[in-house]
This record gives C-alpha cells, sequence and structure tokens, in this order.
C-alpha cells in the first residue's frame, strides 16, 4: 500500500518559522521520520508539500490510487473549502494532522472545515503526531482489506 503524506501552506519553513509553536523539526526530518515508520509498517510513503490550494487539490485527486493520506493543511484547514470537497470526493482516507494544539490558540483557528471530511484527527502532539497519524492510516488500510 501507498500513503500520501501532504503538507500545506507554509510547512516547507517547519524547523525556522515560529519555533515557539511549532519546534525545531524540519519538514525533511517528519519525511524521514514517517518513511521510515511507513517502512517499518509495511507501507511506501509519498511526501509532498505545496503552497498553493490548487496544488494541493491535484495530489488528493492523485490519492484515488493510493490507499491512505496523512495530511497537514496548515492554514486551509481554517477555510479551504474546495480542499475539504476534494477530501470528500475521492474515497481514499485521510487523518489529519496539526502540529500545534490549534484549540489552545487564536479562536480563527478551533475551526476546521477538512476535519469533519476526514477519518481521524490529531492536533497538539508535536511533530509526533505525524506518527500518530499514519499508524491510524495503516489501521484503516488493514481494517478495510
Ligand atoms: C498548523 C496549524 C495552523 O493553524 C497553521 O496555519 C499552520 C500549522 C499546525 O500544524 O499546527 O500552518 O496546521
Amino acid at each position: 500500500p501507498t500513503v500520501l503524506l501532504l503538507h500545506g501552506p507554509n510547512l516547507n519553513l517547519l524547523g525556522e518559522r515560529d519555533p515557539a509553536q511549532y519546534g525545531t523539526t524540519t519538514l525533511a526530518d517528519v519525511e524521514e521520520r514517517v518513511r521510515a515508520l511507513g517502512a517499518e509498517l509495511g507501507v511506501d510513503v509519498v511526501c509532498e508539500q505545496s503552497n498553493h490550494e490548487g496544488v494541493l487539490i491535484d495530489h488528493v485527486h492523485a490519492a484515488r490510487a493510493m490507499d491512505g493520506i496523512v495530511l497537514n493543511p496548515g492554514a486551509f484547514a481554517h477555510y479551504s473549502i474546495a480542499l475539504r470537497d476534494a477530501l470528500e470526493a475521492v474515497a481514499t482516507p485521510c487523518v489529519e494532522i496539526h502540529i500545534s494544539n490549534v484549540h489552545a490558540r487564536e479562536s480563527f483557528r478551533h475551526t476546521s472545515v477538512t476535519a469533519p471530511v476526514t477519518r481521524g484527527y490529531v492536533s497538539g502532539c508535536g511533530t509526533n503526531g505525524y506518527e500518530l497519524a499514519l499508524r491510524q492510516v495503516v489501521h484503516l488500510i488493514a481494517e478495510r482489506t
């Protein structure tokens, strides 16, 4: 099986952007860790990041040919109906992850328009959340087959 690890806007700056909120781990570190866990769990992990809404939507569409999605939509979680609709349109199970505890932050981060069309949600576990999300996606894949 193949799982898409998809990152939205500004997450290419992980490690240098607001370390108090997001830590010092880089995106490359996260991708390496998730790939390594994938190998352990028997799934291939394909990593993508974009700062552009339409490109993210194209990646979600491409994941129709894959078995699962781990998605950090970044700020698009809070307002992109188009990204939400893309997730709803594909049957591939998705788990949403936020590094920070969005519920402990500004009120505009308390809403996720994408979360209701995902199969699970992780927030506030730091970058460990990615491993938690991948484990859940692998669980959903195993349940399906
Ligand atoms: C984030 C939380 C979002 O509110 C923010 O816009 C991000 C990162 C997180 O991983 O904690 O870009 O998705």
